[in-house]
């Protein structure tokens, strides 16, 4: 039988999974890591807390999966993506630390070149908007402000990299300084249509082109494991940003499959193919991860960045709820939100409505409004902003001549509320389907490596393993569906303007 290991380095912790080559799970480690909030706005994690955390993870795996080194064919990594690491590429040593893809530090960087009219360029070139999420401002606001990430920049001494990078270069012993194409397409700097690096706009936003990693294929042999870490030298062979990795481990391999993954934030992606489709309708074009074979695959991509942390926030600021697991339960005490409307723009709104002055707008409260209602509101609120993007990756995709999307793929904390999977099903108008392994992240960056090293043939070999554990069917009449979106819209204009 043979195994993988699957590296799943998230925002909250460090994880790695065993699978065999059924795509079973044969063990799993996970810890927890540092935080860092310096000022409002902030986030910050330590690179060596990543890798530490990491790299202990998979030695617990390992041990508890009772295999050694030379009885793994490869090791996969899936990645929080856009976090910015910056290290001294003689030393190896960080220069700073990691700045996370929350941060919002970056912010008047992209309304510089916002007014230095680089916008249109770079939505065209990459795919992408200019706001601080993606990597390139941040790794702007590093050379700008620390003296020690400039002057390694003077002497050719700078290496960047987002948290794959980074790993990589740690587990093969800084042999190997390169990213996948997945997790180059968030940074601002790859060119889609190209397949690299676009020099012109490196230029443009003033960043140095010897700093950044070399690019390939997520399914690709980056290269061998030191020998002192496990025992024995694995190879790497596969790496993606964890929601393509998701993607993928969907058995998103081909054009029209869309998958949500229900974390603090909610990441939606539809495979478009082999053409990088631009989105007219709010959403970002990135890179998906394909097989060996392939060619360059793509994805249309819309996030909602406060998803189950409204969960959090009913828990730990409207103390209504004492933990988390309780929410299904008090939201169910109602039969519904009793026309109470929730939009938790804490942090503003992301895609399609990319809002950074929104705030969080309760409204429809009445004199028999209670907690429990604001509760089913503030769950429900996962289910419209997810429909909002899969309103507008329809429509994205219609205008293009395609087919709207048909199914909705669900993975992540959260799709494990049958409550929420069927409302969202209910506003979507297209069966919610929740498949056997929900670890979908973790089992795409397997599926990557176990493809590069000859585990599988092909991803036919892999489709067949996807499995439906439930499948939610849509109750709600189209019409009354249509009513409580316009409503949702309605809400979204007053956060917005409040
Ligand atoms: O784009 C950010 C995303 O990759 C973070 O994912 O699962 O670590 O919250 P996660």
């Amino acid at each position: 039988m043979s195994h993988i290991l699957a590296l799943d380095q998230g925002t909250s912790s460090s994880r790695s999974i065993v699978f065999d080559e059924r795509g079973h799970i044969v063990a799993m480690a996970q810890r927890e890591f540092r935080q860092i909030y310096p000022q409002p706005g902030w986030v910050e994690h330590d690179p060596m807390e990543i890798w530490e955390s990491q790299w202990a993870t998979a030695r617990e795996a390992l041990a508890r999966a009772g295999l050694e080194a030379r009885q793994l064919r490869a090791i996969g990594i899936t990645n929080q993506r856009e976090t910015t690491v910056v290290w001294n590429r003689r030393t190896g040593e960080p220069l700073h630390r990691a700045i996370v893809w929350q941060d919002r530090r970056a912010e008047g960087i992209c309304s510089a070149w916002r007014e230095a009219g680089l916008e249109p360029q770079v939505r065209q070139r990459t795919g992408l908007r200019l706001d601080p999420y993606f990597s390139a401002s941040k790794l702007r606001w590093l050379l700008d402000h620390v003296p020690a990430v400039r002057e390694a920049a003077t002497r050719g001494e700078l290496a960047f990299g987002t948290v794959d990078s980074w790993l990589l270069w740690q587990l093969t012993g800084g042999r190997v300084h390169a990213t996948d194409v997945t997790n180059a397409s968030r940074t601002l700097m790859y060119n889609l249509a190209q397949g690299g690096w676009d020099e012109a706009l490196v230029q443009a936003l003033g960043l140095p082109p010897e700093a950044l990693p070399e690019v390939h294929p997520s399914s690709h042999l980056f290269g061998q494991t030191e020998s002192h870490l496990l025992g024995a030298p694995v190879p790497v062979a596969g790496m993606a940003g964890d929601q393509q990795a998701a993607l993928f481990g969907q058995a998103g391999f081909g054009p029209g499959i869309a998958k949500n993954t229900y974390g603090t934030g909610c990441f939606m992606l539809l495979h478009t193919g082999g053409r990088a489709q631009l989105s007219t309708h709010g959403l970002v074009t990135t890179a998906a991860a394909a097989a060996p074979g392939q060619g360059p695959q793509f994805a249309l991509e819309g996030s909602v960045f406060i998803g189950g942390a409204v969960v959090q926030w009913l828990r730990d600021g409207l103390r209504a709820i004492s933990a988390s697991s309780e929410v299904q339960a008090l939201a169910e005490s109602v039969p519904d939100a009793g026309g109470v409307m929730f939009v938790p723009a804490f942090t503003g709104l992301g895609a399609p409505y990319w809002d950074t002055e929104a705030r969080g707008t309760i409204v429809g409260l009445s004199r028999g409004s209670t907690v429990a209602h604001i509760a089913r509101a503030a769950l429900e609120s996962i289910a419209f902003q997810s429909a909002a993007l899969l309103q507008a990756m329809s429509q994205d995709v219609v205008a293009a001549g395609g087919e709207p999307v048909s199914e909705l793929r669900v993975d992540g904390g959260a799709c494990v509320n049958d409550l929420l999977m069927q409302f969202q099903a209910d506003l979507l108008g297209i069966p919610v389907v929740r498949p056997a392994v929900v670890e979908t992240t973790a089992l795409g960056a397997a599926y990557l490596a176990g493809l590069a090293t000859g585990v599988w043939d092909g991803p036919e070999a892999l489709a067949g393993q996807w499995r439906v554990e439930r499948r939610f069917e849509p109750t709600l009449p189209r019409e009354q569906a249509r009513e409580r979106m316009a409503r949702w819209d309605q809400a979204v204009r007053q956060a917005m303007a409040g």
